[in-house]
C-alpha cells in the first residue's frame, strides 16, 4: 500500500509543514484537549493538533489562561497522544513554565517530548525568546513561536486586544518573527494581528505561519476547537467561524435523557438484561412460595 501526502494516513512531521508552505498548500490545525476529540480531529486529517492552554477555559473553566498547571497539561498531552497517529502534536508550554529560568524551561519541555509524547512545544513570545529556542533546540526540542496578541500576556496588554496597529509595533512584530525564524522554530502562531502585518510576516519567515485571527494569507489557520463546534459561553471572536452547534446537541440529548427516566421509558425491557430461562422459572418458584408463606 502506498502512503501519499493528502492521504489521511501520512504521519505529519515539521518536514512537512515547510513543503506545505514552498507548496503554498494550506496548513490546517486545531486544537485538541482529550482523546476522543483527538482522534476525530486526527481521523478528520488535520494536521496540526494543538494541546493548547486554552484549555485552561474550555475544559477547566478558569477565566484566562493563566492558571493552567504543567501537570494539567500533561495529563492532556498524554490522552491526545494516545489518539492522534496522523497529525503533527504541539504541546502548549503553560504560563511560568518556561519564564523562571533556563533549565526550568529545557525540563518541563523534555517532560512534554518524554512523558507526553509531543513533537513540539509552543512557547508565547517575540525577540526575547529566541535564545530560548536555540537552547530547546539543542536539547532536540522543536518550537513552534506565538507571537501577536498572546493570552498568556494578558495583564501586559491591558486585556486582549488586536497587536501590531502602530508603526512601531509592527517593526516589533517584524523583529520578533525573523528572530524566532533565525532561531530555528519550526511554524510561528500569529494571533490577533491585521492581515496586512500577518502577511507580511508570512512573506519574510521561512518557517510557516499559522494564523489565529490574523487574515487569510498565513499559510495556516488555527482555530479552537470548542469554538468551531458551539461548545463555549460567551460571544465568539470575529474571527472565529462556527462549524457546528454540539453544546446545543448536547443539551437537547440531556433533556431527552432526563425526561425518558422521568416518564419510566428509559430503559425499556429491551434495553435490559435477562436471566436465563431456567433460572426465571427457579425465581419464579421460589417467589410463589414465599408468597405462600406470607399467607
Ligand atoms: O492555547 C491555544 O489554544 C492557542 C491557540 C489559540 C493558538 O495557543
Amino acid at each position: 500500500m502506498s502512503i501519499t501526502t493528502g492521504d489521511f494516513r501520512f504521519k505529519v512531521t515539521s518536514s512537512t509543514l515547510f513543503d506545505k508552505k514552498l507548496k503554498h498548500e494550506p496548513i490546517t490545525c486545531l486544537t485538541a484537549y482529550d482523546y476522543a476529540t483527538a482522534r476525530l480531529v486526527d481521523e478528520a486529517g488535520i494536521d496540526m493538533i494543538l494541546v493548547g492552554d486554552s484549555l485552561a477555559q474550555t475544559m477547566l473553566g478558569y477565566e484566562n489562561t493563566l492558571p493552567v498547571t504543567m501537570d494539567e497539561m500533561m495529563h492532556h498531552t498524554r490522552a491526545v497522544r494516545r489518539a492522534v497517529k496522523h497529525a503533527f502534536l504541539v504541546a502548549d508550554m503553560p504560563y511560568a513554565s518556561y519564564h523562571l529560568g533556563t533549565r526550568d524551561t529545557l525540563r518541563n519541555a523534555a517532560r512534554f517530548i518524554k512523558e507526553g509524547g509531543a513533537e513540539a512545544i509552543k512557547i508565547e513570545g517575540g525577540e526575547s525568546r529566541a535564545p530560548l529556542v536555540h537552547r530547546l533546540q539543542d536539547a532536540e526540542i522543536p518550537v513552534v513561536g506565538h507571537i501577536g496578541l498572546t493570552p498568556q500576556s494578558v495583564h501586559r496588554m491591558g486585556g486582549y486586544k488586536v497587536q501590531g496597529k502602530s508603526m512601531r509595533d509592527i517593526e516589533q512584530l517584524m523583529r520578533d518573527a525573523t528572530a524566532l525564524d533565525r532561531a530555528g522554530i519550526v511554524a510561528l502562531v500569529l494571533e490577533g494581528i491585521p492581515r496586512e502585518v500577518a502577511a507580511m510576516i508570512t512573506a519574510e519567515v521561512e518557517a510557516p505561519t499559522i494564523g489565529i485571527g490574523a487574515g487569510p494569507d498565513c499559510d495556516g489557520q488555527v482555530l479552537v476547537i470548542h469554538d468551531i463546534l458551539g461548545l463555549t459561553f460567551t460571544p465568539p471572536a470575529k474571527f472565529v467561524r462556527r462549524y457546528g452547534d454540539v453544546g446545543a446537541m448536547i443539551t437537547d440529548a440531556v433533556k431527552a435523557f432526563r425526561d425518558d427516566v422521568k416518564s419510566h421509558s428509559y430503559p425499556s425491557d429491551a434495553e435490559s438484561y435477562h436471566l436465563p430461562k431456567e433460572a426465571q422459572a427457579t425465581l419464579e418458584v421460589v417467589n410463589h412460595r414465599k408468597q405462600a408463606l406470607r399467607k
